[in-house]
């Protein structure tokens, strides 16, 4: 039964209920909120934004205030670690600002971000200074030609030199995500581990999503979990046990390197029973999942006040949050691509 959350903290007067703790109907429960801050890219990577990021909307992203109160009330809801996603998050002007307001808020652990890079050399100092605790870093490829190929731009050495300085700056979880593409980085695969022998990153394999924009190059590229799985077993990975809450990762450990790997494999059976996450876009939406319908408009509440209304709002909707994506069967919800959702 979902019950209301002792999280320690004020509620919003005196003498007002407390709020329920985020569970669903299916007795998942949540601690971890991903925060679309704008839906705009810079990069055009030919799985997502093949074209670019082209203008849908005329309505303006939330603001840093909605953010404020949106991740307050989940926060006294039990969610203690919010990851700023995008499009591309840092092409907001404001984003140190956003940094610094999450991680302020009480009952709020951990502030990571999903980045392309593009601005992490010039950045990530601010960053870290506002309160980052974890950033992943989307590098598809270490040949500069295929970076540029992926992703339309000849970025990967600035990128690589960004990374360079987060471990200078002692960042605490710096992961790279890759997405294995069949005629694109799949060949790359060696090199990808050879990268974190004595690199002490998490390197986070991403299976290819199928998203309504992207159906031809998906049944081109697609690389499935399970042959990642046997060549990283063949070569002497060893999967960690693992622990309930997890996440949607499995953790990979060799004794001969220093970095690790995360395999995501969205395809596989059990995938969903594991989710530990919500996702809100960067018009205040919340997304039961990724490739769910429509979502909820949190935005009617997202002022001064109504934080009990938004909260009763949340309840309601978790539980119409469905038990699995489907996306075995080929359904890809309203998702066209991930850009509209952070991932
Ligand atoms: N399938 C898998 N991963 C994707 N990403 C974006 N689109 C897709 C897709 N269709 C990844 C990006 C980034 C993360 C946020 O999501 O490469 O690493
Ligand atoms: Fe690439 Fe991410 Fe931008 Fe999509 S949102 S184009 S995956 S960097």
């Amino acid at each position: 039964m979902n019950k209301p959350l002792d999280t320690g903290l004020p509620s919003w007067e005196p003498g007002a209920p407390s709020y329920l703790a985020l569970q669903d109907g299916h007795q998942r429960q949540f601690s971890y909120l991903r925060l679309s801050i704008t839906d705009v890219c810079n990069f055009s990577c030919n799985y997502c934004l093949p074209d670019g990021y082209q203008c849908e909307t005329k309505q303006t992203p939330i603001s840093l205030k909605e953010i404020k109160q949106v991740v307050t009330v989940f926060a006294q809801k039990g969610i203690n670690k919010v990851r700023i996603t995008g499009g591309e998050p840092s092409v907001r002007k404001d984003l140190v600002e956003i940094i610094h307001t999450i991680k302020n808020i009480p009952g709020i652990q951990t502030v990571a971000m999903t980045t392309n890079g593009y601005k992490l050399g010039e950045y990530i100092g601010p960053w870290l200074d506002a309160g980052l605790d974890a950033l992943n870093v989307s590098i598809d490829s270490l040949d500069p030609r295929v970076f540029e190929t992926i992703t339309g731009h000849n970025r990967l050495k600035e990128i690589m030199a960004g990374l360079d300085k987060a471990l200078e700056l002692g960042i605490k979880t710096l992961k790279v995500n890759a997405v294995l593409l069949k005629s694109y980085n799949f060949n790359e695969f060696e090199r990808f581990l050879n990268w974190i022998k004595d690199t002490p990153i998490s390197l986070r394999f991403i299976e290819l999503m199928e998203t309504s924009d992207n159906r031809e190059y998906f049944h081109a590229n697609h690389v499935s979990g399970e042959e990642i799985q046997q060549r990283l077993e063949k070569s002497g990975w060893i999967q960690k046990v693992r622990k309930k809450n997890a996440g949607p990762a499995n953790e990979y450990l060799h004794p001969d390197y220093q970095g690790s790997i995360g395999l995501i494999m969205p395809y596989s059976k059990d995938f969903c029973t594991t989710c530990n996450r919500l996702r809100i876009s960067s018009l205040g939406k919340l997304h039961l999942c990724l490739f769910g319908e429509g979502g909820l408009d949190l935005r009617p509440y997202l002022m001064p006040g109504l934080e009990s209304l938004l909260s009763d709002a949340v309840d309601k909707g978790l539980q119409t949050k469905p038990e699995t994506h489907y996306l075995q069967s080929n359904n890809t919800g309203t998702t066209r691509h991930l850009a509209m959702l952070g991932g």
